[in-house]
């Protein structure tokens, strides 16, 4: 195993504090609580987390752990009267898409305008977990947090995925401040600054055009009645005759009332979901008392009411019901619980609890989400289905011009669930510019204005009735009409960033001996293996161009190897100070015949210290020039040394994304022609044949996961080659790239791929050789023997060891 230090280990420390507490924020945001500012807070800490240096591994890992910091005190009802195991497992399976989140957000972190990503990234998130498995889970997704909060307009334009993304981008731009305030860099300030502020400002200017309870040109009377139910818990199902009777009990005093002139008669009256257990159609004794409560109040009644099919299966439905003529239309759920109402694949699951037999036998409906009543059409979302944005929006679509959310609290006890139902349904109510009427069998009951605003509202478990002069309303908001498009734009956007930012990890990729034991050649960013990062806004210090690498460069030396290149010495030098003017030249001359090295000295003196000559009287290959260079420029002061080829093969043109990853934190990077975006150009077919082979086998017969690790167009930070002994590097031809390659990564070295476009030279003639083949064929076999005996030995000695304790 490898041993962390202190300082790694207090990072992961504070790490996974920061997840917790994340997770902890965000559930603080939820109602009963109006504390819906704290959603983008816990944003905020925990894209700190997921920026700080952590691999994609542990961005899942704190993204997990964050969401069960989050689900695990959101959803506590879950297990109020069937025990923990239900609650805790769908508080995991949650938290996974919280990992998910994590995932994406290191993937896309990198990126410009990450800010946005980051927020997409949680969009995608959410639309995944509230749309799979078994239908899906919206419980818990920001937007539900926000009722009180004043981005609850955004849902207005873009419905329940806007706003949650709209607070995923104001903790995202957070995040993006705090980090850029830390890096001093004032550019990525003022870009987190606006990022955050614009939500707001999006929201304060929507928010004077919600209409209110006095807008559209009809009003209506509703009446929400809550029965109350006699007991807490499951047992209430044995006591439906008690449930129903309350129910009627309360309408019937409603009807006093406005018989009595003390209460204005309602248009119709809503009764909670399960207020009939009873099936009305199969029960006369049921079917009687409502009719006769609906005679008594003289409006029609929706009666949430439980049907049993003629197979074993129910039907969770609320029908509309007159006195005259009894059941009329009628909503039959179409979201049914998985686990409560339903229980998905329950010959498997049966097999591991019995908690499975605890589930119905519900099955879903098929309308179109309204019923008719006193000539108006009413969208009914029952319960669970107002989590759903599909469920009202359904509904709108149909005509509905009220909205209804009959629902049956109780068995959730004294929760926080109700609260957080009742959320849901305030943010519909501006989604869809509608009055929503919440009747609860236990409470919270509650009349909803278009804008969200809450009007009446009923204490739990006790009979109530609220009585409200709502809007009818017609027009559709932005929200309705979009549909489900703002929730797969940014899903979809958070793919894309995804894609982009895989390229680029791939563009760039690399491998580090760091990770060497666990997965041998990982990939990895120089950022993702801790160096240095900038998450959020674009940092120039990160980008590609060329630009400001004035310090990098300045410290940079070349080192270019000649065996008659007299040609093309001058040429190349010329390029490179063309691109890179500060840049050090060493040319490292085994004697030319063609005299290169006379041109290298001329080269030099008019250089003004630019350009320096070594030359050597023996050809020894260019790996023996490379070492004598490498040391050249370690006893002077330069901070990276390049290796480049005289013939024009490497672009100095493209040196500056070398030098962009040793800035970002690379030890050695590799010019590749094997990445995405890498090419070459003008090679026979035979001789790029070689070289993917030679390339391929390198990758199996030593296990990693650099693509070009023959490449010779190279950037190594000056202290990897200190920690190298460079005295028994004995390889001569293209091996000697694979042998240090394979050198530094067993040191534990960042290494790095950027693509480049390798040319093959016009002049002069390559010094490939069979021998050069044959050596690395040869040396390379050899590493890898070694490195797989010494893995087979350091497994065995491990395997002693713990058997002998
Ligand atoms: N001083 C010195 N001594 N320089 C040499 C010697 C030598 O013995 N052999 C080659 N060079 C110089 C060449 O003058 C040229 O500047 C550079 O090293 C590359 O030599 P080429 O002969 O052009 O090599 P190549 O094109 O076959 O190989 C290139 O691609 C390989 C991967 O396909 C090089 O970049 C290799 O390092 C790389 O492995
Ligand atoms: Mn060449």
């Amino acid at each position: 195993m490898s041993v962390r230090s202190t300082s790694e280990r207090s990072a992961v420390l504070r790490n996974l504090l920061g997840s917790v507490v994340a997770g902890l924020l965000l559930f603080a945001s939820f109602p009963p609580r109006p504390l819906w500012f704290l959603a983008p807070v816990g944003v905020a800490v925990l894209v700190l987390v997921l920026t700080s240096g952590t691999s994609k591994r542990g961005g899942f890992g704190y993204g997990a752990i964050a969401g069960l910091g989050f689900f695990v005190p959101l959803l506590p009802w879950i297990g109020i009267y069937v025990g923990p195991l239900p609650w805790l497992a769908l508080a995991g399976v949650c938290a996974l898409y919280v990992g998910l989140f994590g995932v994406v957000t290191r993937i896309v972190a990198d990126l410009p305008y990450a800010t946005v990503w980051i927020a997409m990234a949680w969009s995608l998130s959410e639309w995944v977990r509230s749309s799979w498995p078994f239908g899906g889970f919206p419980w818990g997704r920001l937007a539900f947090g926000q009722a009180d909060g004043i981005l609850l307009p955004i849902a207005n334009l873009g419905g329940a995925p806007l706003l949650s993304f709209a607070v995923a981008l104001c903790g995202s731009a957070l995040a993006t401040v705090v980090r850029a305030g830390v890096e001093r860099d004032r550019a990525a300030i003022l870009g987190g600054v606006a990022a955050f502020a614009l939500a707001p400002i999006v929201a304060g200017v929507v928010w004077p055009f919600l209409p209110g309870m006095a807008s559209g040109d009809r009003h209506v009377t509703v009446a929400a009645i809550q029965g109350s139910v006699p007991r807490l818990g499951l047992e209430f199902n044995a006591q439906r005759r008690k449930v129903l009777d309350n129910h009627v009990a309360e309408t019937m005093r409603l009807a006093d009332d406005v018989r009595a002139g003390r209460a204005p008669k309602p248009d119709v009256v809503i009764w909670p979901e399960n207020s009939s257990d009873i099936d009305p159609y199969r029960n006369s004794d049921a079917s009687g008392e409502i009719t006769a409560a609906a005679a008594a109040v003289g409006a029609p009644i929706l009666v949430g009411a439980v049907l049993t099919n003629d197979d074993r299966t129910t039907t969770n439905s609320v029908i509309a019901w007159t006195a005259e003529s009894g059941p009329g239309s009628r909503h039959d759920k179409r979201i049914i619980q998985p686990f409560g109402e339903y229980l998905p694949w329950r010959g498997f699951f049966r097999l591991f609890s019995s908690y499975a037999d605890s589930a119905g036998y519900f099955v879903p409906g098929h309308g179109d989400g309204t019923v008719t009543a006193a000539g108006l059409r009413i969208g009914v979302a029952t319960c669970y289905e107002v989590a759903f944005d599909r469920a009202l929006k359904d509904s709108v679509r149909a005509g509905a011009q009220l909205l209804a959310v009959p629902t049956n609290n109780a068995t959730f006890g004294d929760s926080e669930m109700t609260y957080q139902q009742l959320a849901m349904s305030r943010v519909r109510a501006v989604e869809h510019g509608r009055a929503v009427v919440v009747a609860a069998t236990s409470g919270v009951s509650a009349i909803i204005a278009p804008d969200g605003s809450v009007s009446r509202e009923s204490d739990l478990f006790v009979p109530a009735t609220l009585l409200e002069q709502v809007p009818l309303r017609t027009g559709t908001t932005l929200a309705t009409r979009l549909g489900p498009i703002p929730e797969i734009v940014l899903g979809l956007g958070a793919i894309v960033a995804m894609i982009v930012g895989f390229r680029r990890t791939r563009g760039a990729q690399g491998t580090t001996g760091k990770f060497s034991q666990a997965a041998a050649g990982e990939i990895v960013t120089p950022a993702a293996a801790g160096r240095t990062d900038t998450p959020g806004i674009p940092a120039g210090r990160n980008s590609m161009a060329a630009g400001n690498l004035g310090q990098v460069s300045a410290k940079t030396l070349v080192i270019i190897p000649t065996y008659d290149e007299r040609e093309n010495l001058p040429i190349i030098i010329g390029r490179l100070h063309a691109a890179l003017p500060a840049t050090h030249v060493l040319v490292v001359d085994d004697g030319s015949p063609d005299g290169t090295g006379a041109v290298a000295d001329e080269l030099a003196a008019a250089s003004e210290g630019k350009i320096s000559v070594m030359h050597r009287t023996e050809k020894n290959g260019l790996g023996a020039a490379y070492i004598a260079g490498f040391r050249w420029g370690l006893e002077r002061d330069y901070q990276v040394l390049v290796e480049m080829d005289a013939d024009g093969s490497h672009a100095p043109e493209q040196l500056h994304r070398l030098l962009h990853q040793v800035d970002a934190g690379a030890d050695l990077v590799i010019g590749s022609r094997y990445v995405p975006g890498g090419t070459v150009v003008n090679w026979p077919k035979r001789r790029e044949f070689l070289s993917r082979g030679g390339n391929v086998y390198s990758r199996l017969a030593l296990g990693v996961k650099i693509k070009d690790i023959t490449g010779g167009y190279r950037a190594y930070r000056r202290e990897i080659l200190e920690a190298l002994d460079l005295d028994t590097v004995e390889s001569h031809g293209y091996c000697f790239q694979v042998d240090l390659a394979w050198r530094l990564i067993q040191k534990g070295a960042v290494v790095v791929e950027v693509p480049i476009t390798f040319t093959e030279r016009e002049i002069g003639e390559s010094k490939m050789s069979g021998n050069i083949v044959r050596e690395a064929l040869l040396k390379v076999t050899a590493w890898g023997f070694k490195n797989r005996i010494q893995k087979l030995k350091a497994l065995t000695t491990r395997k002693k060891s713990s058997a002998a304790a």
